[in-house]
């Protein structure tokens, strides 16, 4: 960071703190209590859609948003002092994604940018669909050939993810952690055409999501935990239920509308009631994709709680709502959700130096 940036997030830590970022109610203190006088157990970070590229942008070689949001975690970090994980729900590396453990963009892009504060937190992530296209992921059917796989939790000097899908149960939190790979399901023409492999990659793809949805079969049936965090790239607005299947196709529509049904995975139609379901104490989902944070674009699961956590201030930085979500667990099995915005036009100020 230079001299100018080092000042720029200084006035801009003093902007939060009189003005507020967040959009609801500030986060409490580690041991305040909720809404109910119940008390906190944790807390967590939801991010997504960081991915920067500065070599794409001309020759301003700012990460300037993306720098803001992981600046404001950290203030946050510091001020609930209880953060257990990170989910990132991907579009991590743009535009191509990683192709090792040694890709220096794990430095350039994620390293140098996240403070050790936090990344002293296992984040559990998924792919995206722009992390596949150089990854050997694609390419491969073993998981262990993906460059951002990595199944020691206590390694932080990658993401936690020992499979594509996978699940951690977290029993001090009353809570379950489910990540789902459903790239196939969402984005598979416009993504496997962009890796060596296009149709290995379709192959590929439609085993993990074949597997993501078997794994959340098997773990709403399973689970005791009373709070289910989940989370795949994609927000509910692109699930079955949810897309309206009578619009004209257009390049975006999820990959499932133009596959027969016997090509989706089971499970995978009744995704949405699933987390909306009333006799389950509490289910939160999140998904990106779309570079916005909110919860007005995306598909209702009430009494349940999802949110549209791309705003991590990377690529094209599109939506007006840059940020992350924080999640709160709460004792009697509640999940206390809110974003936490910084401010727009900070956001897009270019104040590395141009060279
Ligand atoms: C890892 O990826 C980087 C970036 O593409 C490349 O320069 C490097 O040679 C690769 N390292 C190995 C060990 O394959
Ligand atoms: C779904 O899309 C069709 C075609 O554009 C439109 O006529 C219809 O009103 C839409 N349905 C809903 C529920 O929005
Ligand atoms: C993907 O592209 C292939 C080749 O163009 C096409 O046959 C297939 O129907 C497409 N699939 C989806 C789900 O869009
Ligand atoms: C809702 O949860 C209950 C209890 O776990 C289960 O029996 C039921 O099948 C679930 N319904 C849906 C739509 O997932
Ligand atoms: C956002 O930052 C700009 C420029 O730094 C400032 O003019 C504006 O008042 C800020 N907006 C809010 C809502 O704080």
């Amino acid at each position: 960071m230079g001299l100018n940036a080092a000042v720029v997030s200084l006035l801009l830590a003093l902007a939060c703190w009189l003005q507020g970022c967040s959009v609801s109610d500030t986060p409490s203190s580690p041991d305040t209590v909720g809404d109910a006088g119940e008390s906190r157990r944790g807390s967590f970070l939801v991010i997504g859609d960081w991915g920067w590229d500065p070599n794409a942008h001309g020759n301003i070689k700012s990460t300037h948003c993306q720098q803001l949001v992981a600046d404001v975690m950290h203030e946050q970090m510091e001020k609930l002092g209880d953060v257990q994980f990170i989910v990132n729900v991907g579009d991590s590396f743009y535009p191509d994604g990683v192709r090792n453990k040694s890709d220096p963009q794990w430095d350039e892009k994620w390293r140098q940018i996240y403070s050790p504060l936090v990344r002293s937190v296992p984040w559990y992530s998924v792919y995206g669909n722009h992390d596949l296209h150089a990854d050997p992921c694609a390419c491969s059917e073993d998981a262990d050939a993906c460059a951002q796989v990595n199944a020691d939790i206590t390694n932080l000097d990658y993401f936690y993810m020992p499979d594509t899908s996978f699940y951690q149960v977290l029993p001090e939190l009353d809570t379950e952690v489910i990540i789902l790979d459903t790239n196939y399901l969402m984005w598979l023409n416009m993504t496997c055409p962009h890796t060596p492999c296009p149709e290995l990659c379709s192959a590929n793809l439609k085993k993990r999501a074949f597997k993501a949805f078997e794994l959340f079969q098997e773990r709403i049936a399973r689970s005791t935990a009373r709070n289910w965090v989940v989370a795949s790239h994609y927000p509910t607005d692109y699930f079955p239920g949810a897309w309206n299947t009578s619009e004209p196709i257009k390049p975006w529509t999820p990959s499932w509308v133009r596959m027969g049904a016997s090509e989706w995975p089971s499970g995978f139609p009744e995704f949405l009631s699933a987390i909306s379901n009333a006799s389950r104490s509490s289910i939160t989902y999140f998904g990106g994709h779309r570079h916005n944070v909110d919860q007005r674009t995306v598909f209702n699961t009430t009494p349940h709680s999802n949110w549209l956590s791309g705003g991590g201030g990377g690529w094209s930085t599109d939506g007006e709502e840059q940020g992350f979500v924080l999640g709160e667990i709460l004792d009697g099995g509640q999940v206390r959700t809110s974003a936490i915005i910084v401010n727009f036009t900070d956001c897009l100020q270019a104040v590395d130096v141009v060279v």
